[in-house]
């Protein structure tokens, strides 16, 4: 009786697990991250923010001034400030967006009492007091450790007037300039390295047609001048959306004078930003992946122009754009912030990985207060958005190299209509960290994610989650550590394959310590290394770096470093540095080479670092994974007038960032 009974309740469990079985979908991915190919280096600049005057980003969010009763220092919130530190800022761009075309920027400096005031049009009409201006912005940069990013007025502006304000910003001394920037309490210039040339020249920045904007183009890069080392890189105002005839003309007309152009893509939305059902949820992750395919029609039209990939494609502006916050002003653009905004945040930048040899900055919009922000205040209340919790967890990513991925993932369908339940990214760091983020775009189903990492041995997993139990849970004031990131340990890892179960409507990041076994960067064999490296010494006037055998060696030795041989010429003259270099252990190795003029840097015979040119003091950088012992280094370098420096730099596992040492340096004795 009791084994009769047993076995029906066996079978019971039996039919009931077959019948939960069949009604869950258990949504698969694999992943296969291949170690023998490097991608390119991500841009620290991909995780770029941007600050507008508009509603309460600048005014409230950022600056509450020096007499506030909200903790501040010179007038900046203190608590604002902290998070943005920690959030490691790579680049800031501002004063729009919109306003940037009806900015002048000399309003904005002096005593701030005798500071004309201006309406902001675009922005619901607010009388604009100035207060905060140039000086405040860069010192804002200064505190976060950001670079600063100017977008000038095109549209309502003069070329004069962005010319003085370059030579104001960055000018040492001896112009009209530097002198009021002297006299208003900023002894020193700053570095402000990116200039925008106008902002949506296409819609509120002018109206323009692409052809005249290109053309006016020409004309502002023109003046755009390089003082005390500060080299400007010039952006211009791009496409909107899915416009490559704008794209085309500008590359055809100003291809060859800018170093950037934007891409501005919203994501959409005329709801709130919480008020959603499922298929709200599908249709804005939806609307958000499409930046894949815009990135794709943009640099394939840009591949036409400018094969050599010389100009970034800029992602200016992106983001969530949902219908403002009940009772809040309609000008505002003050949105909650909720999971599904984490979602196309991470989406994004796994996407913008995919492409960092055309994407080298994005800036999403906007940083305080403004559309999906990272930040929200309420006078002296502050909270981090689950946005801001995705920089935050990705930001390990800044700096690294992209590992190529195949990824086969299932489909999350929502009526008629799929997308991929899955997406990922993964990169090494220059200590040999992998890191892999994982995003589950679907809200009901966890997904089983094998990932493949054939190449790496004797691996540690840790790892980071941030997920909800709803779609749209947000951080509110009164809480505002609903949805924060916790620790992830939801996965197994065996012979070299990971298996992770991640939660529905999640992002996840696995940090793996390790070693790589890959092929790429093996040692060379050498006979009789000796100490110092060999330079060949030439005499000649040059633009760009030539092709040595066609010259004639004037004189060689024996150099401890890549320096500058003595005694040389001052002026016009070619050096060639080869040899080997002994590196301590297998890692992943950054190399940088600053020079004025032009240098390239090889290892084992491939171009790593191309810094070519008649320049002022440039830094470029290469990375190459190198294991443990001797490999070929070739430095060229070329001097032609003016100033004249040349120093490369190595950085690699427990190697903090430094001119070669001599230690390291050797060449084959015969
Ligand atoms: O980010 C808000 C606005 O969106 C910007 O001012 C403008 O450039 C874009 O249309």
């Amino acid at each position: 009786m009791l084994i009769k009974k047993q076995f029906n309740n066996l079978l019971f469990l039996k039919i009931y697990l077959f019948i939960l079985a069949s009604t869950i979908n258990f949504a698969q991915t694999k992943i296969i991250v291949n170690l023998d190919e490097l991608g390119s280096y991500i841009d620290p600049n991909i995780y770029g923010q941007f600050s507008e005057h508009l509603g309460s980003c600048i005014y409230g969010g950022i600056w509450v001034g020096e007499d506030s009763e909200i903790p501040n220092t010179n007038g900046f919130r203190n608590d604002v400030i902290e998070a943005l530190k920690k959030l490691e800022v790579p680049v800031l761009r501002w004063p729009g967006g919109c306003f940037a075309d009806e900015y002048h920027w000399m309003d904005g400096i002096g005593p701030k009492n005798e500071r004309p005031s201006m309406m902001n049009t675009n922005w619901g009409g607010v009388i604009e007091d100035n207060s905060f201006g140039t000086h405040e912005f860069l010192n804002l940069c200064e505190m976060i450790g950001a670079e600063a990013y100017i977008s000038a007025n095109v549209g309502s502006g003069t070329v004069e007037e962005f010319a003085n304000w370059i030579q104001y910003t960055t000018s040492e001394s001896g112009n009209p300039m530097a002198e009021l920037r002297r006299k208003n309490g900023r002894e020193k210039p700053w570095n402000v390295k990116y200039w925008g040339i106008g902002n949506e020249s296409w819609g509120c920045g002018g109206r323009m047609r692409p052809s005249y904007y290109a053309d006016l183009t020409r004309v502002y890069s023109t003046y755009a001048k390089n003082y005390a080392g500060n080299q400007v890189y010039k952006i211009a105002s791009g496409p909107n959306s899915y416009d490559t005839v704008w794209t085309d003309q500008v590359m055809e007309i100003a291809g060859k004078v800018i170093n950037g152009i934007g891409l501005h893509y919203y994501t959409n939305n005329s709801r709130t930003a919480a008020d959603f059902d499922e298929i709200g949820w599908f249709s804005v992750i939806q609307k958000t992946l499409e930046m894949d395919k815009l990135i794709q029609m943009h640099s394939k039209v840009m591949d036409k122009h400018d094969p050599t990939k010389n100009v970034a494609l800029i992602v200016d502006e992106w983001g969530t754009w949902h219908n403002v916050e009940p009772g809040t002003n309609p000008s505002f653009l003050y949105q909650q912030n909720t999971m599904r905004d984490a979602v196309v945040a991470a989406s994004n930048l796994n996407i913008f990985h995919k492409y960092t040899d055309r994407v080298r900055m994005t800036n999403i919009a906007q940083m305080v207060n403004v559309l999906q922000a990272m930040i929200l205040t309420d006078n002296e209340k502050m909270l981090l958005t689950p946005t801001y919790h995705v920089f935050e967890m990705y930001k390990v990513h800044k700096g690294a190299i992209n590992l190529p991925l195949e990824l086969k993932t299932s489909n999350y369908t929502v009526g008629d209509e799929s997308i991929p339940s899955v997406n990922a990214t993964a990169s090494i760091n220059s200590n040999g960290i992998v890191h892999i983020s994982l995003c589950n775009v679907d809200p009901n189903n966890n997904d089983e994610v094998k990932i493949d990492l054939e190449k790496f041995i004797n691996g540690k997993i840790s790892g980071r989650v941030l997920t909800s139990e709803e779609m749209n849970a947000l951080n509110s004031f009164d809480e505002p550590q609903n949805v924060e990131p916790k620790t992830f340990t939801d996965f197994r890892f065996t012979d070299n394959n990971i298996t992770v179960n991640l939660p529905a409507k999640s992002i996840v990041v696995l940090k793996l310590e390790g070693e790589l076994n890959s092929n790429i960067g093996s040692a060379i064999k050498v006979n009789n290394p000796q100490p110092k490296l060999t330079y060949d010494y030439y005499k000649k006037s040059l633009m760009v770096l030539p092709n040595f055998s066609d010259l004639e060696i004037v004189s060689e030795g024996l150099i401890d470093q890549i320096k500058l041989p003595e005694p040389n010429d001052g002026s016009d003259f070619a050096v060639k540095y080869s040899g080997l270099i002994k590196i301590p252990q297998n890692g992943f190795y950054n190399f940088y080479s600053k020079s004025d003029d032009g240098t390239k840097l090889y290892i084992d015979g491939k171009l790593l670092v191309i810094n070519d040119g008649r320049h002022a003091p440039m830094e470029t950088q290469g990375f190459a994974t190198l294991k443990k012992g001797f490999h070929k280094i070739e430095v060229e370098f070329f001097q032609a007038g003016g100033g004249l420096e040349i120093a490369v730099s190595i950085e690699g596992p427990g190697m903090e960032k430094q001119e070669i040492p001599a230690e390291m340096l050797y060449h084959e004795s015969k």
